[in-house]
């Protein structure tokens, strides 16, 4: 780099595509541009390369089984354990290499490093102990746990023995917690006693068990140990709970065969927001999305089996289970997890891991990307990057310039980056660039991947021309999808297919699937994301259902309605803002904010904390008493406010301005 800083700027702000730098493309997975008609001709047979990634104990006889649709199976006949082909199939030529590097907090404490060997036999013990407390097959495992490495070992030991796990995020409340494990009916929880966050101790048993004392079925807990003795928060583990440590001793050496699941056996649950109060449980299955996230790292991350790949999310998210766990050990590569946050003890806290590690890839979130930008390049530029090769981005769209600044000071112009879009209910990146044969154009995803139809239509279907918004739709089934919402088909057609899907028709092409995301499409067809168009908020990266929010607050006494929608904020990319109608005689103050603000803590986790609580007499609402929300969406970002002819109560709206 030769240019001054503004000369650069200067520069970049001019260039609006980039193509893949030419070290990368060298040794690139994919670089042959032609890929993309290749797997159009031969789809579905395409997925076979994805499903070959992967040791099948019994080949499969079908590749998409699509007589009933929306309900497409994949790999069909097929049967393969997911820990065995992250783990032992590795053992005999990686044994010895590093599978997890993991970065704990505080930093002066001993990190740990796990080979695939030592991975292999942790995984082992922990099925053992398992199987000992009566977890069998089908029985989903509750896993609430921070970044610490028994997460993926309880989940790869879920996998070994055919038990679908349910991660919950660790930042999510007691009550959280409670609603999930109820909705899967799980009997299983393992959890820890605490984790640090910017060098404090947190009481993370207190919280897990506040959540048990409210599930109403029986429960069995197992307890790791993570503070260190003297940080501890002095509990004593009741008689349904089980030392982590006591139960992997118990099972030392221990083997536990590999139980065969069928492809389409569910690999695991995940909850996430939607549009109604309730979380949806999205089913994920073991062949088809462990082919899809193999595939998608090795095709889009670039990952190979001597990498240190480094992905910063939390894998309480899907992006955790797909990109540091499942995907990352399927390939046999080194992957890294990371406890505490960018900022402890100083700003520069990824960079000093990157350079200490040598990271070659760096997969993180728009929001991060964000917060880097604001401290400042003194951050990036005290250390040594240049082990880094790729970079990529997921959660929520970035902008140009949060792109180039990511592009210029992190990647030293040698790395492409990935912006992906997918989702929870994707499995893993279905739009983004594939980094080592397309031109990359800040702002935009991309294409939608090869074999992915990925479409931007109108209202009624068809496809909107290039520049106009529209809806993202995925026009055919792929491998990675979600198979059901877990005990509720009905309402995975109606939230997944119904709007654009001739839902009478057994015609698979007649189903179309919609994510809730509005997009628009260039000339060359490049999608960009606008964001969800259904009543979700996405909080640096993480989805939030308004109702949820909403119902948390109607349930503070006093509240006589509340509404809740996002608005723009410049780290988070939405924030909360809650508009709220207190019932007569309630005293508008402060203090019964905070309780407002507390109630959504509690109900479901910090990220969840309003921005803002507005109180107003009234909510604006159509002559159907719908409230509308967008125009508190436009209130909340302080813009022109659209069409109020609709509304039964247009004074209202000037009250809140
Ligand atoms: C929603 C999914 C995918 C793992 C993390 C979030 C938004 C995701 C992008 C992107 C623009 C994006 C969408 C999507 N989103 N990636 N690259 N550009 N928007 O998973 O919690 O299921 O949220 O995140 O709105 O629907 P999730």
């Amino acid at each position: 780099m030769t240019d001054s800083e503004p000369q650069l700027e200067a520069r970049l702000a001019e260039q609006d595509s980039f193509e893949p730098p030419e070290t990368f493309v060298e040794d690139a997975n994919v670089t042959d541009p032609e890929i993309y008609e290749t797997f159009e001709a031969e789809w579905p047979d395409c997925w076979e390369r994805a499903a070959e990634l992967l040791d099948w104990e019994e080949s499969y006889d079908q590749v998409l089984d699509d007589s009933n649709p929306p309900f497409f199976e994949w790999f069909t006949g097929g049967s393969l354990n997911a820990s065995a082909n992250c783990l032992d199939r590795h053992l005999d030529e990686r044994g010895d290499e590093t599978a997890i590097e993991w970065v704990g907090e505080p930093t002066e404490e001993a990190n740990r490093t796990y080979t695939y060997r030592e991975l292999h036999d942790r995984v082992n013990e922990f099925a053992a102990g398992l199987r000992e407390l009566g977890v069998e097959a089908d029985d989903v495992v509750t896993l609430y746990m921070p970044m610490i490495p028994e997460l993926p070992i309880a989940m790869l030991a879920c996998a070994r023995i055919g038990a679908p796990h349910s991660v919950v995020f660790a930042g999510f409340s007691a009550e959280a917690l409670a609603t999930r494990m109820e909705a899967a009916d799980s009997s299983y929880l393992v959890t820890c006693d605490g984790y640090y966050r910017r060098g404090d101790p947190l009481d993370h048993l207190d919280k897990a068990e506040t959540g048990l004392a409210d599930v109403s079925h029986e429960t069995t807990t197992v307890v790791a140990d993570r503070l260190r003795d003297g940080d501890g928060f002095g509990h004593d583990l009741g008689p349904d709970e089980y030392d982590w440590d006591e139960l992997m001793a118990a099972h030392e050496g221990a083997t536990v065969d590999p139980v065969s699941r069928d492809a389409e056996d569910m690999l695991f649950l995940m909850y996430t927001s939607g549009t109604t109060g309730q979380p949806k449980g999205v089913k994920h299955t073991t062949g088809g999305y462990l082919s899809w996230t193999a595939w998608t790292s090795q095709a889009v991350l670039d990952v190979k089996p001597e990498d240190t790949y480094f992905c910063s999310a939390d894998i309480g998210w899907i992006t955790g289970h797909s990109y540091i766990v499942y995907g990352p050990l399927a390939l046999g590569t080194t992957t890294m997890m990371y406890e505490g946050t960018p900022d402890y003890p100083e700003q520069d806290r990824l960079w000093e891991i990157v350079e200490e590690y040598e990271a070659t890839q760096l997969y993180t979130a728009p929001t991060a990307i964000r917060a880097f930008m604001k401290w400042g390049t003194e951050y990036p530029d005290r250390h040594d990057l240049s082990s880094l090769r790729l970079l990529g981005t997921v959660g929520e769209p970035i902008n140009p310039r949060a792109w180039k600044w990511y592009y210029t000071h992190v990647g030293g112009e040698e790395c492409p980056i990935v912006d992906t879009w997918w989702q929870t209910e994707t499995g893993g990146m279905m739009v983004t660039t594939l980094p080592g044969a397309k031109t990359m154009k800040p702002g935009a995803a991309g294409p939608p991947l090869p074999g992915v139809d990925a479409q931007v239509v109108g209202p009624d279907g068809e496809p909107v021309e290039a520049g106009q918004a529209g809806y993202l739709t995925v026009q055919r089934p792929w491998p990675g999808m979600l198979r059901t919402l877990y005990r509720n088909d009905e309402r995975y057609v109606q939230e997944y297919w119904a709007e654009y899907s001739d839902t009478d028709s057994d015609d698979p092409d007649d189903w179309v699937y919609f994510p809730e995301d509005g997009a628009k499409v260039d000339e060359d067809g490049y999608v960009t994301v606008l964001g969800r168009v259904d009543d979700v908020v996405n909080v640096s990266g993480h989805r939030l259902g308004t109702m949820e929010i909403e119902s948390a607050i109607v349930g503070v006494e006093g509240v006589a309605e509340a509404a809740v929608v996002g608005g723009d904020h410049e780290m988070k990319g939405e924030a909360v803002y809650t508009y709220v109608i207190t019932e007569d005689g309630q005293a508008e103050t402060e203090a019964f904010r905070e309780e407002i603000v507390a109630a959504v803590e509690d109900a479901i986790g910090p990220i969840a904390r309003p921005e803002s609580v507005v109180f107003t007499p009234e909510l604006p609402k159509t002559r159907s008493g719908k409230i509308m929300r967008r125009l508190l969406e436009d209130l909340a970002n302080d813009e022109e406010l659209g069409d109020t002819s609709t509304l039964r109560n247009p004074e209202v709206v000037e009250n809140l301005e």
